[in-house]
Order: structure tokens, then C-alpha cells, then sequence
């Protein structure tokens, strides 16, 4: 079998982090550290989503400085240019052009329930100005989200929790897409109910919500995601941080106002503090708790400092490696670019035709 024949085979994954800023440990071990697995088995797309970014006013030097280095990191933590599309979002135009036709084809009213967008919306909002501070691009954001993901045929997605509605409207979208659009001969309407065109114009995509290491919460403030944006200072773990700093985070980690590790259940704080030992370890969480039942959580909080310290420092040394070489990481992305213009281009050009624009 061609190598070609043989990804046609495998099914489609894709998937992507935002540059805003550092990656940090959640996008690790949330998201990245499950992406290297999906290599082997799967046809995988991944990509650095510097568009989304600037839904929110970033300091420009920053933002591409970011984006290098969350190429430098796919790669450090053993995303291969071999075996997957590794590319820049902005790199491939046909990602805002799609998003145009899709913004067409959605309504205020299903763009104005993403809860992200009213989270968003709502922090944004200054009493003042009201509806004038929001900004247009985070209520259009999850309408290139979709657009990245079905350009490419994407059948399944793995994205965290806070994603999951966002790829709903996605299938939305392309469920309404190939009814709009059926391919030549084939009227939706005169077909028994449920009939598939064998040339649906989209893949409808599913989310691949991970099992373990999914949601990992703030050090800090353990009923909220860890974030980027976290408002306390050393409630995220950047991927970034030398072993001293992650060290120190962990040993200050809130946890309750007990003293030690319950088997019976465990608060936020101390469960954030198990889950993240279990999954840079690949134990299981109840092992994991079972060495610390009755012990003081100094224990707990000074070994999973311990273990996530030695995890990062070779994805931040290799990192670094890979930022010194710039014109490396532009051969690599200069490949994945183009790899993915071929992939996008193709199903653009389908959707302009259905849609009835002129094509030269
Ligand atoms: N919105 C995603 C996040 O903030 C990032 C993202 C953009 C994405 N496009 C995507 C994720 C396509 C998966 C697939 O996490």
C-alpha cells in the first residue's frame, strides 16, 4: 500500500492551540501529549491558531514570537513532521475564506448561545460602553473554528470540555452545508429520509474528548481550568518554566483546609494534584492516591512538583533547541503549509462550486 492509500484509510484527526501566549501544562497533558499518540494510528493535522488569537488585542512582537514557539513545542513534545500536518493557521487562506461561506450560513441567534462567548462577552464588557466593547471576531470565532476543522475532512477532533459546543455548531454546520448543497443529481429532497449523498460535501466531525488528563485545573484556584490568563500568579505550569519555578508552584498548590490525603474523597485541589501525577507518571489516580492516604500533602504536592519538573525539562530543553534554528522551523512549516493549502484548496474550490460562485 502507498503511504497515501494507507492514510486514506485512516480516519482524519485534527486538532490545534491557540498562540495567545506560553503553552502550559494543561495544553500538555490536556491535549498535545495525546496528539503523539494519534500518529501512528491516525492521519493527523495539528496547528498553531494565531487567527483566534487576535480575537482578543495582543501585543503583535509577542504574538509571533508565540507562534514560533508553539511550533517549537509541537515538536519538542514529539509531534513529527513525517507523520503529521504541522502548520501555521494564517498560512492557509482557504481557513478565513471557508469561515466567510459558514458565517453566511449561520444565524446571530446560534452564535449568541456558545457559552464561551457569553463568558467572554460578559468579561469584556464595559457597563460604559456595553455592546461596543465586544469585540465582532468572539462572536464570529467558533465559525473559523468549524472552517478550520472541515477543510480538511476531519473526523474526529479532540478538544477539551470547554470546546464541545463549539464543535457542535460545527456539525451543525455541515449537516445544514451538505443539505444546502448536495452534490450533481442527488436532491436531498426526493430521497427516502436519511438517504446520505455518497458525496456529502463535509465530513460531519466528532469530538474526541481525552479520558485522562482532559481538565486540568488551576494550582491555584482548583475549580477553574488552568489557564494562560490565570489572574493568580503560579496557578499555571508553563512548559516554559525551569525546574525550581514548577517545583515552587506545587509546593504552593491550594488545596483545603485539611492536612491529609483521605481515601474516601478528596477536594479539587488535592484531586488536580493526584490526576496530574497519574498522567505524567501513567498510573492510575487511584494508585497514585493510594500512596498517599494518611500522609500529609506536603508529600503529595513536593512529588508531583517532582514529576512534572522532570517531564518538562526536556520539552523545554529540546524547545529551546528548536528556536535557536528559525529557518528550520520555517523549512517545517513551509512543508506542513503546503501540504495543507493542497488538502484545503480542493475541498474550497468544492464549496465555492456548490455555492454557485464562478470558478476560473
Ligand atoms: N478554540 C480552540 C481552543 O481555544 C482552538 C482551536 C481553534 C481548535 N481551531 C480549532 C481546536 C480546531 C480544535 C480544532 O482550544
Amino acid at each position: 500500500m502507498t503511504a497515501a492509500a494507507n492514510n486514506a484509510a485512516k480516519q482524519t484527526v485534527l486538532s490545534a492551540v491557540q498562540t495567545t501566549n506560553n503553552l502550559h501544562l494543561g495544553n500538555y497533558l490536556g491535549a498535545i501529549k495525546n496528539w503523539v499518540n494519534y500518529q501512528d494510528t491516525h492521519d493527523c493535522i495539528f496547528f498553531a491558531v494565531d487567527m483566534h488569537a487576535i480575537t482578543m488585542r495582543q501585543n503583535p512582537k509577542q504574538l509571533h514570537e508565540n507562534t514560533y514557539q508553539a511550533i517549537a513545542t509541537y515538536l519538542a513534545c514529539g509531534i513529527d513532521p513525517k507523520k503529521s500536518i504541522i502548520f501555521v493557521q494564517s498560512h492557509v487562506p482557504a481557513h478565513a475564506e471557508l469561515s466567510w461561506v459558514l458565517t453566511c450560513h449561520s444565524t446571530m441567534g446560534e452564535l449568541s448561545r456558545m457559552t464561551q462567548f457569553k463568558d467572554k462577552s460578559a468579561k469584556n464588557q464595559s457597563s460604559s460602553k456595553g455592546e461596543d466593547s465586544i469585540p465582532t471576531g468572539i462572536f464570529t470565532y467558533p465559525l473559523l473554528m468549524a472552517a478550520d476543522i472541515l477543510l480538511y475532512g476531519t473526523n474526529l477532533v479532540p478538544v477539551g470540555e470547554d470546546q464541545k459546543q463549539h464543535l457542535e455548531l460545527a456539525r451543525d454546520l455541515a449537516i445544514r452545508m451538505n443539505s444546502s448543497y448536495p452534490s450533481d443529481g442527488f436532491d436531498i429532497q426526493k430521497v427516502p429520509h436519511g438517504t446520505k449523498d455518497p458525496h456529502a460535501l463535509f465530513v460531519v466531525p466528532e469530538p474526541l474528548i481525552g479520558k485522562v488528563g482532559a481538565r486540568i485545573m488551576s494550582l491555584q484556584n482548583p475549580e477553574a481550568k488552568m489557564s494562560k490568563s490565570d489572574p493568580t500568579p503560579g496557578g499555571a505550569v508553563f512548559l516554559t518554566d525551569s525546574d525550581g519555578d514548577i517545583e515552587r508552584k506545587f509546593k504552593r498548590a491550594v488545596t483545603d483546609s485539611d492536612t491529609e490525603v483521605k481515601a474516601e474523597s478528596q477536594s479539587d485541589g488535592v484531586k488536580n494534584l493526584i490526576q496530574i501525577q497519574a498522567t505524567v507518571t501513567g498510573e492510575t489516580y487511584d494508585a497514585v492516591l493510594n500512596k498517599y492516604v494518611g500522609r500529609g500533602y506536603g508529600y503529595l504536592k513536593v512529588d508531583t512538583g517532582k514529576a512534572v519538573a522532570s517531564a518538562i525539562a526536556p520539552i523545554r530543553e529540546k524547545t529551546a533547541e528548536y528556536l535557536r534554528d528559525r529557518s528550520h522551523l520555517d523549512q517545517v512549516l513551509k512543508a506542513g503549509r503546503e501540504a495543507a493549502t493542497a488538502r484545503a484548496e480542493k475541498t474550497l474550490n468544492e464549496v465555492y462550486k456548490r455555492v454557485g460562485f464562478v470558478r476560473q
